[in-house]
């Protein structure tokens, strides 16, 4: 399948691999770390260690046990050595080494002894949250984080202020979840959150309640409230925003069953949302967005070789399951896509996949300039189908009926705004919203799912790749697995 892979960031050139193998001394694995050191030096000392019978991996995996920096603070190689392990995908937990270590064994012909002096100092969470950057975009943040009892309470809040319609309330909750789902570490005392920006006092009190109590009473006096819960059932409905829910609240409705019962009217898209409430609200696994993916995929061949699709969304960051599936559709020559997806869609649903539907034209155009009505927003004015797809599944528990209802968003996106597209649909939405506050507060740009624009120097800056927009805006590039703010 022509399913767009992650794009990796591109790194450093690493020493070749070398003698793989245990070396002279089986229990050293080193590993260099270029920050500082640079390039050449590093391979000047992959070389001379090697020739002493030195095992030097290129790259770090969990199999090494020594780790040499230079002019290096421990915290720097901590952070690197977390950032490593999350890019490989495993552990390890090596000595973190300064220089000297490294030139008494070179010396030594051996590995010498590991005394405290040459260990690096690190001081727990106290430096790294004195780099914690403002906005969410200049930060990494991974998909598992230490701090999740404190996120959900915050998030819990958040989502509350939402129903209330009070954004501004919602938002610095959300900012304060997603500085501490980019924090190292647990936190453990309240003190510990120090200078940490983007923490109102609000949301310190939480923490505090949490981190002293293992929860605080607001969030659970929230959680157990009929509004809330009420506003949560609804809002789960697809094409049931905040404000229907409140109204359908403020009018005494309370359950599904109410809902029907109370002849409520609903609109097509509402009525398909509650026919298969069960199933858009169970979760969808990574390996059925695949197949959704392929078939896609497939139905996307018959009328337009060489056009692709992209997994887009949580699964790009690397969420094991969604609540729906975001794909990108695009074709490298300018003007292909034209005509495609109305085909698709139409052939998915004469093959009985597709079980509700509604389509949006292409509405952009780069004559309205960046400061469009709507450019600023999340809506995009992509030619678009939002979905539910009919997907056999078999063999997994609930699948009685052998299919399963999931929805979908198929985006067409011409080449020339696919990186915008891809990066504006990748996520999180806090990402997106960080990236374009920052944009505009930092860079007097405007950014949207479409282009880029600078408002200083009055041009649109084309991009090819996420990472040249990353580049336009001064902002080290970011992989979509570690922009889960
Ligand atoms: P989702 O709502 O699908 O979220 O939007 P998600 O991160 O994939 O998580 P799940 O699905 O709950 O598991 C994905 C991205 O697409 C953008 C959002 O801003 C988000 O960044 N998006 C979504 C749009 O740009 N426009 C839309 O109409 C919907
Ligand atoms: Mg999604």
């Amino acid at each position: 399948m022509a399913l767009v892979p992650l794009k990796r960031r591109r790194r450093a050139p690493s020493p070749p691999a070398g003698p793989l193998g245990a070396g002279r001394f089986p229990a050293v694995v080193l590993c260099l770390v270029e920050k500082r050191m640079g390039a050449s030096r590093r391979a000047f000392l992959t070389q001379l260690a090697r020739a002493k019978g030195f095992r030097v991996d290129g790259a770090y995996s969990a199999a090494v046990t020594h780790v040499v920096s230079e002019q290096n603070s421990g915290d720097e190689v901590a952070r690197w050595l977390e950032q490593q392990r999350e890019e490989c995908g495993s552990g390890g937990d090596p000595a973190l080494l300064d220089i000297s270590w490294f030139t008494e064994s070179m010396g030594a012909g051996r590995p010498v002894e590991i005394e405290s002096r040459h260990r690096l100092k690190v001081t727990a969470l106290a430096p790294l949250r004195q780099q914690m950057a403002p906005y969410a975009c200049q930060r990494r943040t991974p998909l598992l984080h230490s701090n999740q009892l404190l996120t959900e309470a915050l998030e819990t809040l958040a989502e509350e202020a939402g129903f209330s319609g009070s954004e501004g309330r919602s938002l610095a909750f959300t900012r304060a979840a997603s500085v501490l789902k980019a924090l190292p570490g647990r936190l453990s005392t309240p003190e510990e959150l120090g200078p940490l920006p983007g923490i109102g006092e609000h949301s310190r009190r939480v923490i505090q309640d949490v981190l002293e109590d293992g929860v605080s009473v607001e969030v659970e006096r929230v959680k157990l409230s009929e509004r809330y819960r009420t506003m949560k059932l609804f809002t789960k409905i697809f094409g049931v925003g905040v404000r229907t829910a409140s109204r359908w609240y403020q009018e005494g409705l309370r359950t599904l069953v109410d809902l029907q019962e109370r002849n409520t009217k609903l609109t097509r898209q509402q009525q398909a949302g509650l026919r298969h409430y069960e199933d858009l609200n169970t979760p969808v696994e990574r390996g059925e967005a695949e197949s959704i993916g392929q078939m896609v995929q497939e139905a996307v061949q018959r009328f337009l070789p060489g056009a692709s699709v992209t997994l887009a969304g949580g699964f790009r960051r690397g969420k094991p399951r969604g609540h729906d599936v975001d794909l990108l559709l695009m074709h490298p020559e300018a003007g292909r896509e034209v005509g495609l997806l109305s085909r698709v869609v139409s052939w998915l649903d004469s093959q009985g996949l597709i079980l509700y539907q509604h389509s949006q034209e292409n509405s952009f155009t780069l004559h309205e300039g960046p400061e469009a009505p709507g450019s600023r927003d999340v809506l995009d004015r992509f030619e678009k189908c939002f979905s539910i797809f009919r997907l056999e599944v078999r063999g997994s528990p609930g699948a009685a009926r052998g299919w399963k209802a999931v929805r979908v968003d198929l985006v067409v996106a011409p080449v020339s705004q696919f990186p915008f597209a891809l990066l504006g649909w990748t996520g999180s939405r806090h990402f997106e919203r960080e990236l374009r506050r920052f944009a505009g507060h930092e860079r007097k740009m405007v950014l949207n799912s479409h282009t880029l624009y600078d408002t200083r120097r009055n041009l649109f800056l084309p991009a090819a790749s996420e990472e040249e927009i990353f580049q336009h805006l001064g902002l080290e590039y970011v992989p979509p697995a570690q922009r889960n703010a």
